[in-house]
């Protein structure tokens, strides 16, 4: 039972205390009320066993003033005595009828009415008479203070017997009152609780609702943007090479003939000389004219080189087609090095001496490869953004010519590595955390939209299963790494037999 009680008594302390506030401050309990009932049942029960010590107190002065001969004792006694009985009928007054000053309601409940008006108790009378009694003893004459004196038999009997048991249970009856009203506040506090528990808790989950919906809103805005734009860009580049294609395909193929044609006519020509060894006037003058000697001899030197320009810009078309690759929404088994190539090819001009800025050196150093399962036209955009971003960063250089090497290679663990390296200024610890942070860019308005990163880490992480990573120390250059599996299905199979494994 005691353990109940304490318990009862931490549980009370642990709502008041910690939750009250919080409560409070979540706008669902009002608290001035609460407190108001804990202070008026405080004072109650102070109050009703302040009566009990009041009526011991009386007693004592009462003995004590008939023990002394001292009149100076006896007449403070008395004072005593007076105040304490004023206190008690004040207090007694105060339980039943109320009293603002002590906090006290004077609506006692029907229990504690019947106890002071009703048989047996009848605390109410006990109480009055004790009073009347005191007081006529704190007024008689010296002469009547006797240990016999009426009154003080009357009041030291009451302390020792009825009064005080009638007191004892009207104390205890306040008390058990009291202590329902806190299990009761004690009650009401704990749902309060859990129903501000309960509405934080939605609340949370509502709000990671959101957040996640903001996220996923960001980021497919992130990728249309990036696809849309990688989509334009395609899109020209393949309806360019297409447009090129036809003619350059006319030039190309009619190329063969036309040598075919002129040596004809050279050997023709030749025929023509021997056998007429003396040309006219008119025909010597247009051989010196057109220097016929170096035009049999350019010719085929002239036709040779048109193939050569003709077979470029074939080998161009097909770079260009390489890297658009628009058509294709499926995996596909492709040549790393071709992708990289090809988008060099469209980032030439951005490579070569132009408007004040040197040229950019490349270096490539390609290994062994073999072909890799991959979304090539996405594989392609992430060579695009990380080889603009190094142009980029070396046009910030004046110092030194800029230079970027390129190096593949393959692993033991059946992974090809693409390293981007350029020997720009390198980036600083901050902006490498943001790196890949989608809209992060250091880039003036209008250059930089800062999605490159992010969409590059979305196609390798998350759509090839591989890994793009940054090593970067200020002053030193920047290498970017990408790591692929060679073959997307075997990557899945060996991850599914780890995880097999690991379970
Ligand atoms: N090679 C690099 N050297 C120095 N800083 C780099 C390099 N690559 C990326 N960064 C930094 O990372 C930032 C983010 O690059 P990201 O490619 O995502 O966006 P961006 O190039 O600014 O814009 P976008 O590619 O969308 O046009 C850049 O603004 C730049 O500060
Ligand atoms: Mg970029």
């Amino acid at each position: 039972m005691k353990n109940q009680s304490n318990n009862s008594k931490i549980l009370s302390n642990l709502l008041y205390f910690k939750l009250l506030p919080v409560l409070a401050m979540s706008g669902l309990l009002d608290l001035k009320p609460i407190t108001a009932a804990r202070e008026i049942n405080a004072a109650v029960v102070n109050v009703s066993g302040r009566q009990r010590m009041l009526s011991q107190r009386t007693a004592l002065f009462a003995l004590r003033l008939v023990c002394t001969q001292d009149v100076v004792e006896q007449e403070k006694l008395r004072q005593e005595l007076l105040a304490a009985i004023n206190l008690m009928e004040k207090s007694h007054n105060g339980l039943i009828n109320g009293d603002a000053e002590m906090k006290l309601p004077g609506n006692p409940s029907p229990t504690v009415e019947a106890m002071y008006f009703d048989l047996p108790l009848n605390l109410d009378k006990q109480v009055r008479n004790y009073i009347t009694q005191a007081r006529l003893l704190g007024e008689i004459d010296k002469s009547e203070l006797t240990q016999d004196n009426f009154h003080l038999q009357y009041i030291l009997n009451a302390s020792a017997t009825d009064l005080i048991k009638a007191l004892d249970a009207v104390v205890s009856q306040y008390q058990q009152e009291s202590d329902r009203q806190q299990l009761a506040i004690d009650l009401h506090l704990a749902e309060l609780y859990q129903q501000s528990c309960e509405a934080t808790e939605k609340a949370q989950a509502q709000s990671q609702k959101l957040e996640q919906a903001l996220t996923d809103l960001r980021s497919y805005q992130t990728q249309l943007v990036q696809t849309e734009k990688m989509s334009s860009l395609g899109q020209l580049v393949a309806g360019v090479a297409h447009e090129i294609n036809n003619p350059v395909n006319f030039i190309y193929g009619n190329l063969s003939h036309a040598s075919e044609y002129v040596q004809n006519l050279l050997e023709l020509l030749q025929l023509y000389q021997e056998s007429n060894s003396k040309p006219s006037h008119k025909i010597q003058e247009k051989i010196e004219d057109i220097e016929l000697d170096f035009l049999i001899e350019d010719m085929p030197k002239l036709l040779s080189s048109m193939k050569i320009g003709a077979e470029r810009i074939c080998q161009i078309v097909l770079s260009l087609k390489n890297f658009s690759r628009i058509d294709q929404s499926q995996m596909q088994v492709v040549n790393i090095h071709e992708g990289i190539d090809s988008t060099l090819l469209i980032l030439q001009h951005r490579l070569k001496v132009r408007n004040g800025l040197s040229e950019i050196q490349v270096v490539k150093e390609y290994g062994d490869l073999p072909l890799v399962e991959c979304y090539a036209g996405e594989i392609n955009q992430v060579f695009m953004n990380l080889i603009s971003n190094a142009i980029d960063a070396i046009e910030e250089v004046t110092d030194r010519p800029g230079q970027i090497t390129i190096c593949t290679e393959l692993l033991p663990s059946d992974e090809i590595v693409v390293r981007i390296a350029d020997n720009a200024d390198g980036i600083n610890r901050k902006i490498k955390a943001r790196l890949f942070d989608p809209f992060f860019t250091t880039k003036p308005v209008g250059k930089g939209t800062g999605l490159g990163l992010s969409i590059s880490y979305q196609i390798v992480a998350e759509k090839h299963h591989g890994k793009i990573t940054c090593n970067s120390q200020p002053g030193q250059g920047t290498e970017f790494l990408i790591q692929l599996p060679v073959q997307q299905t075997r990557k899945s199979t060996a991850q599914l037999s780890t995880a097999f494994a690991a379970s």
